[in-house]
C-alpha cells in the first residue's frame, strides 16, 4: 500500500498533536503527499517512503477531525489509487514509441508520468525528446520500430533497468499521401513497415516478458479514418485498418497470458503528423493522371491539423485514464470528428462516396 496511514496515527498519538481542520484540509495534504511520493518513486525506486510529512503540518491547521473519518478517508484513497494503477505497490513501467515533441507520444509520456508511471520515452532521434531527456522522471532511448536490432536492444535495456514492462504503447506512425495508382510501392512498404510491422515487432519483443509475468497491456494507436476511407490517404488508412484487425486478433490470442490489448482510435489530434504527410507527398514522382488533383492531394496532408484538432494533452489525459483502468476497454475513440466519422461509417456507401468526393476530389483547388 502506498499510503500507510497507521504509522501516522501512532506518531500523532506519540507526539500528542491535536488534529484540527476540515476534511478538505486533510484531503489537500494527502493529495500533496501522494503527488510527492509519485514523483519521488519515479526518480528512484529505492527512494525513502517514510511517512514523516505529518510533522510539518502547522498546528493551527489541525482541528477536530474525527479519527475514524480520517481512517476511512485514507482507506478509500488507497483503494482508489490502487484501482487506477491496476497493480500492486509497483509503479507501472510504460514503454512508448514515437515520443517526439509536439506529437501524441510526447503528450502520452507526460500524462503517464503524471499518473505515477515510470515512462520509457522513445523516438528515432534523441534530439526530438530533449525536454524529456532533461527530466529525470523519464528514461529516454532512441528506437526505430523498423529495426529489429533497435527494438530488441531497447526492450532488453528496459528489462535490465526495471525488470518489467507493464504497458507498451505502439504510437509511432507515419502518414502517406497520394493517389494509390501512382504511389511507388516502396513508399507504401515504408508506411506499413512503421505502422503495421513496427507495432508487431514491438509487440513480439515484449510479449514473452509480459506472458512470463502473466500481466501486461498493449496499446495500439489506430485511426478513426478507417471508418470512412477517402481519397489520397489510402495507404495510411489501409495500414491502420490492418493494425485494427491485428489488434483484435492479438487481444484474443494474448488473453490466455493475462495481457490486455487496447485499440485507441484517435480523431483529429494536434501533432506533427502533417510533416510526415507532406514529406511523403513531396517525395512522390511527378503526378501523371492525377496532376489536376495536385492541390486537393496536398491539402489532404494537412486535414487532421486544419479541423480544429483536439490538443494532444487533452487526448492523452482521456487515453491514459482509460488505459490505466484495471479492466480497460477493447476500443476507445476520442478526438475531433471521431463521432462524425463513427456516424459516417454506418451511412450507405453511395452517401459516403458522395460526401468524400465532394470534400476531397476537387480539381485545381488552392492550397491553404
Ligand atoms: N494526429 C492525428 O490526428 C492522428 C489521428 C489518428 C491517428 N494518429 C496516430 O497517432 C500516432 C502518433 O502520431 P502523431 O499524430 O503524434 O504524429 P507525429 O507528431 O508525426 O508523431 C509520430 C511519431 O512517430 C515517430 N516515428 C515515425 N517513424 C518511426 C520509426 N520508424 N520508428 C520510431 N518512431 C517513428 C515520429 O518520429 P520522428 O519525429 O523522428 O519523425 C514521431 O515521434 C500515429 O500512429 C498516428 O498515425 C494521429
Amino acid at each position: 500500500m502506498w499510503l500507510n496511514y497507521l504509522p501516522v496515527q501512532n506518531q500523532r498519538k506519540r507526539e500528542g498533536v491535536t488534529l484540527i481542520g476540515s476534511m478538505a484540509d486533510i484531503a489537500i495534504l494527502v493529495a500533496e503527499e501522494y503527488e510527492r511520493r509519485v514523483r519521488q518513486t519515479a526518480d528512484s525506486r529505492s527512494a525513502s517512503l517514510e511517512f514523516d510529512w505529518w510533522k510539518n503540518v502547522p498546528a493551527k491547521m489541525t482541528i477536530g477531525v474525527n479519527e475514524e473519518k480520517i481512517e476511512s478517508f485514507m482507506k478509500k484513497f488507497d483503494s482508489k489509487s490502487q484501482e487506477r494503477m491496476g497493480s500492486s505497490d509497483e509503479m507501472p513501467v510504460v514503454l512508448i514509441t514515437g515520443c517526439s515533441k509536439g506529437g501524441i507520444g510526447h503528450a502520452l509520456a507526460r500524462e503517464f508520468s503524471a499518473n505515477g508511471c515510470r515512462v520509457v520515452a522513445t523516438s528515432r532521434s534523441q534530439s526530438t525528446m530533449v525536454d524529456l531527456e532533461k527530466d529525470t522522471k523519464f528514461f529516454v532511448q532512441e528506437l526505430d520500430v523498423q529495426s529489429e536490432q533497435s527494438v530488441s536492444k531497447v526492450v532488453s535495456e528496459v528489462i535490465d533497468k526495471y525488470g518489467q514492462i507493464d504497458v507498451l504503447v505502439n504510437n509511432a506512425g507515419v502518414q502517406c499521401i497520394g493517389p494509390l495508382a501512382e504511389i511507388p510501392i516502396q513508399a507504401m512498404e515504408n508506411t506499413f513497415n512503421t505502422n503495421v510491422f513496427g507495432s508487431i515487432r514491438m509487440t513480439q519483443a515484449v510479449v514473452p516478458h509480459m506472458a512470463s509475468k502473466r500481466k501486461g497491456k498493449i496499446v495500439n494507436i489506430g485511426s478513426i479514418s478507417i471508418l470512412a476511407p477517402g481519397p489520397w490517404s489510402g495507404v495510411y488508412t489501409a495500414s491502420k485498418a490492418a493494425l485494427h484487425a491485428l489488434t483484435d486478433t492479438f487481444r484474443l490470442e494474448l488473453r490466455p497470458f493475462g495481457i490486455d490489448v487496447i485499440n485507441i482510435v484517435p480523431g483529429g489530434i494536434q501533432s506533427n503528423i502533417a510533416d510526415s504527410a507532406i514529406t511523403s507527398f513531396n517525395n512522390l514522382p511527378e503526378l501523371k493522371l492525377y496532376k489536376p488533383f495536385q492541390e486537393s492531394i496536398r491539402q489532404r496532408a494537412f486535414l487532421s491539423q486544419n479541423i480544429k484538432p483536439t490538443p494532444a494533452e487533452t487526448f492523452a489525459k482521456e487515453t491514459v485514464s482509460v488505459v490505466l483502468k484495471k479492466t480497460p476497454p477493447a476500443w476507445f475513440s476520442t478526438g475531433r470528428l471521431s463521432t462524425v466519422m463513427a456516424i459516417m461509417h454506418h451511412m450507405p456507401i453511395f452517401v459516403k462516396d458522395f460526401l468524400l468526393t465532394r470534400s476531397f476530389m476537387k480539381m485545381g483547388a488552392k492550397t491553404e
